[in-house]
């Protein structure tokens, strides 16, 4: 069986969680491959068709957005080629607290292409939207904290990696709550996101102009100008930028130059480094 998983991710958890169903379906005798949808291999259509099209099953990932999908995934989806025949489709998401339905929200992008969705999966990872725009609850915790939150994230991975080798159908939130979940907080998807953009400054007493920010936004929202950053309007609140700027010159309104009470999330493992979001 060969596998493709395909995922976007802002700030390392859904590049945690796709390595680890790698893992997992490798050590079932799957040949598993895994790509992130900023990978320059995606820039040519003719190697996302190859990659999709020579997949027994494909596997999606994105980070929940007020349970929906992030600007990237869904430019991404719309780009993906019209299948012949129907290909079975995994879709996972990672959330801080709950979503509804958002994993199976990806379905209106793939049913009309020929992605038959038969396993959904939602995992618990840390917030990294613990920011002023928003209720401060689920803050991420020390290193400890975010560990545990990972590790429960594997085991849970373990039994989706296990259903999609076996082909058992299995969705989450196909229900009424799951569903009016979902719609309520879709319902503020698109303000969430403007508000984000309208919020982020930039320190210029801080900033080192190291440009990682700009290099790694995956919008390329991001410009320098004699030595100036510039957040232009077209941010997907992916939160990278703010959380992995190295010397926090990056803020949401002034309140985030409080660091102490606004950590940044600096991704899922000690070891994470802000280039694997590209692989
Ligand atoms: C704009 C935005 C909206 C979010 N909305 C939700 C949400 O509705 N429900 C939830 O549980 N987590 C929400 N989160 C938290 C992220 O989905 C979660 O931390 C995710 O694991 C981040 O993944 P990443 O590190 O791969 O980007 C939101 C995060 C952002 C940036």
């Amino acid at each position: 069986m060969k596998t493709t998983i395909v995922y976007f991710s802002g700030t390392g958890n859904t590049w945690y969680v796709a390595q680890e169903i790698k893992t997992s379906l490798q050590n079932k005798g799957v040949d598993a491959q895994c790509y992130s949808i900023e990978n320059p291999i995606f820039e040519d259509d003719q190697n996302l068709e190859s990659l999709i099209t020579t997949a027994d099953n494909i596997i999606f990932g994105f980070p929940t957005y007020a349970s929906d999908v992030p600007w990237p995934m869904q430019k991404f989806f719309k780009r993906l080629p019209q299948l012949n025949s129907s290909k079975d489709t995994a879709v996972f998401c990672t959330q801080a607290f709950g979503s509804g339905d958002g994993a199976l929200i990806a379905d209106k992008y793939l049913k009309d292409k020929g992605y038959f969705i038969k396993q959904t999966a939602h995992f618990n990872m840390s917030n990294n939207f613990y920011v002023p725009v928003f209720i401060r609850v689920f803050p991420v915790g020390d290193q400890e904290k975010i560990r545990k939150r990972n590790a429960k994230a594997t085991e849970k991975v373990q039994t989706f990696a296990a259903k999609i080798v076996s082909g058992e159908q299995s969705i989450i939130g196909d229900n009424f709550f799951g569903h009016l979940i979902g719609n309520v907080q879709r319902g503020h998807f698109d303000a969430l996101i403007k508000k984000i953009n309208n919020l982020l400054i930039v320190d210029h007493s801080l900033c080192t102009n190291c440009n990682q920010c700009l290099k790694f936004c995956p919008e390329q929202n991001i410009t320098e100008n004699d030595s100036k950053i510039t957040i232009n309007d077209n941010c997907c609140s992916c939160m990278r930028c703010y959380q992995l700027c190295p010397v926090l010159a990056i803020n949401i309104t002034n309140k985030t130059t409080d660091a102490k009470k606004y950590p940044r999330f600096k991704g899922p493992t000690k070891s994470f480094k802000i280039s694997e979001l590209t692989k």
